[in-house]
């Protein structure tokens, strides 16, 4: 490996996987590839943009001329794609750009990069392809039972890499992540938004109970464990990050106001997301066997995230505008005002 091109890396876990490539390989060259959607931020790679290991290049995945002449350019010999719509509940209000960016992105990158002849493909994919997982845990060749228009077209783009592994013996490795907090993550995702909500001392819409359940695991621990799988996944074989941090909504809420020295009066049960998956929950064992553990606890990486967040206003208070706004109306205005 020697010239990397990771896709997304303008995003949440793609920024902080390029700040940690270009600090611990500096004979590796890092080029991150972004189509700078709402999600992408060139704040995130703020820290190493002055660095000789790195370049920036803007540009779509399911852009086939584009992709062809970034790895033409730097003769790129590994791919490592987050490149992403993220956001379930954006994927509920309109599917259109997951399938474009997670299903069809996905193929060209393989198609251009198979033509290309490039080394390994790592492709970054998530315990939402598992869907809801009622009681104990799901390990790497469970079945896909994705329930969301976002989780879908997850699923697609890793069976389009088991596809090309098998017809073209491409080398691909593809890791599964569990709900990732930390800093740097856009304010629509939990943990950022009533973290930035409750600052504000504005309402905390929590779906229905709020006794879903999610595995959260420190971007910093998920960033190392792509590493890890890229240097030492085997061949075809998927991975599990998981963070062993099953925790309920309204409990992740309330350590968050508690942190905050807020009042639980802020927490709105709002009418529930469609389809919302109860619990996710993965098994890491595979993953531990190359050597990869989680570093954080959750206690200690929600303090370090809250606080992030209370120290870098400049980071989201310009993102809270504009068409952040009109998300926030079109997701919350109806199930604020519901039980009000
Ligand atoms: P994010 O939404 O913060 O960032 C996505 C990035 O991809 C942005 O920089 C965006 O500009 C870029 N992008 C979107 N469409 C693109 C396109 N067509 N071409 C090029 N770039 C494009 O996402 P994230 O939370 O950092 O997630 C990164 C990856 O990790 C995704 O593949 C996601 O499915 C996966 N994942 C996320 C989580 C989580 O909890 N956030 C958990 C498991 C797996
Ligand atoms: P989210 O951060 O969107 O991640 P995901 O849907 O990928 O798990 O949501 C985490 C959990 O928090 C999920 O069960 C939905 C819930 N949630 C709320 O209750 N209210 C909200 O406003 C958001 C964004 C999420």
């Amino acid at each position: 490996m020697k010239n990397i091109l990771v896709t997304g890396g303008a995003g949440f876990i793609g920024s902080a996987f390029v700040r940690h490539m270009v600090a611990t390989y500096p004979d590796y060259q890092i080029i991150c590839f972004d189509k700078l959607t709402y999600a992408g931020n060139l704040d995130n790679l703020l820290s190493v943009s002055d660095e000789t290991n790195y370049r920036f290049e803007h540009g779509d995945i399911a852009d086939r001329e584009c992709v062809a002449s970034v790895l033409r350019t730097y003769n790129i010999d590994t791919i490592v794609n987050f490149a992403a719509e993220s956001h379930v509940d954006r994927s509920i209000l309109d599917p259109d750009a997951f399938i474009h960016t997670d299903v069809v992105g996905a193929y060209i990158l393989l198609d251009e990069g198979r033509k290309h002849g490039i080394g390994r493909f790592c492709h970054v994919s998530t315990d939402e392809v598992y869907g809801d997982i009622e009681s104990g845990y799901s390990t790497e060749d469970d079945r896909f039972l994705p329930n969301s228009p976002y989780a879908a077209s997850k699923a697609g783009g890793e069976l389009m890499v088991r596809a090309y592994q098998i017809t073209y013996a491409m080398d691909t490795v593809i890791t599964r992540g569990s709900n990732t907090y930390g800093p740097y993550q856009y304010p629509e995702k939990l943990i950022p938004f009533f973290t930035t909500e409750a600052l504000d001392d504005r309402p905390l819409p929590l779906y229905g109970d709020g006794k879903q359940i999610r595995d959260w695991l420190y971007v910093d621990d998920h960033a190392r464990g792509v590493d890890v799988v890229l240097h030492c996944g085997e061949s075809g074989e998927a991975y599990n990050l998981a963070g062993e941090n099953q925790r309920h909504n309204i409990s992740v809420t309330e350590d968050i106001l508690e942190l905050l020295q807020k009042p639980k009066s802020l927490i709105k049960h709002v009418p529930d997301r469609e389809g919302h998956d109860r619990r996710y929950a993965m098994s890491a064992a595979k993953a531990r066997q190359l050597g990869w553990r989680c570093k954080f606890n959750f206690e200690a990486g929600l303090q370090a995230t809250v606080r992030w967040y209370v120290e870098n206003e400049w980071w989201w208070r310009k993102i809270k505008t504009g068409e952040y706004l009109d998300y926030y109306r079109q997701q919350y205005a109806k199930r604020l005002a519901a039980v009000d």
